[in-house]
């Protein structure tokens, strides 16, 4: 991990967690969907956001929680006809009241927590778990990311699928714009992802479960484990 994003436990700092998440703002999440989801992913990291989608609608369950939450995107596009519970969990305020009020068809429950801390919260357990585009916010190595999966842990039913997409910073061939946002978004602390690649990846998620699946579109790795 990167000498000032750690704190003397070599936990991430407390600004290193804010900086990842301090961007979305009200303003800035009025935006992110057709800047992130419908500029970057096509020009950028040349993932389609189709085929992101289409990992939710195969793998979201009734009972589902979204970790990172941001706008809501995925979860309204999936377009899933009802869920007997959903959960949405993100640091940022801003992104549950949003996502909330786009998914009040859901009667969605909120939690405020930093999945980089133990989650303090009582659910009944969730059968699927999205985790997209947050990997690669979160500051420290992959091997100290992945921290995120053992605490979603408590709140998976037994056999309950992960399922996601982080952008890779190593291991890929980035075209000049995504050269040019990973230099800018790593600089400026939102990304964390210069050291990232699917190794790293891959081996975490092997070490917590038994079957992974990983797939490579441009500098994105879309992931499924159980
Ligand atoms: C790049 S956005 C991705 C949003 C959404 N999953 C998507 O793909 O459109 C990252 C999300 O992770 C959240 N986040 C960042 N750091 C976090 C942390 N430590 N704990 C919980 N959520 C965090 C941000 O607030 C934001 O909602």
């Amino acid at each position: 991990m990167a000498q000032d994003q750690a704190g003397d436990s070599g936990a991430p700092n407390a600004a290193a967690i804010e900086a990842a998440h301090a961007i979305y703002t009200p303003l800035m999440l009025s935006f992110y969907d057709r800047l992130v989801h419908g500029l970057s992913n096509r020009f950028a990291w040349r993932c389609p956001t189709e085929r992101m989608l289409e990992l939710y609608r195969s793998n979201l369950s009734s009972r589902h929680l979204e970790a990172g939450v941001g706008t809501g995107f995925f979860i309204d596009r999936a377009d899933r006809g009802e869920f007997e519970q959903l959960t949405l969990l993100d640091i940022n305020r801003h992104c549950l009241a949003r996502s909330a009020r786009r998914l009040a068809r859901y009667q969605p429950l909120l939690c405020e927590a930093n999945l980089l801390a133990p989650i303090a919260i009582e659910l009944e357990p969730a059968d699927s778990i999205g985790l997209t585009y947050v990997l690669h916010c979160l500051p420290g190595r992959m091997a100290e990311k992945l921290i995120v999966i053992d605490h979603l842990r408590p709140l998976m039913s037994k056999g309950a699928v992960l399922f996601g997409a982080t952008i890779l910073g190593r291991g890929i061939e980035p075209n000049g714009a995504a050269r040019f946002l990973l230099r800018l978004y790593n600089a400026k602390g939102v990304f964390n992802n210069l050291d990232d690649d699917v190794e790293a990846l891959s081996n975490g998620l092997k070490r917590r479960f038994e079957l992974v699946e990983i797939e490579t579109k441009g500098c994105v790795a879309l992931f499924r484990a159980c």
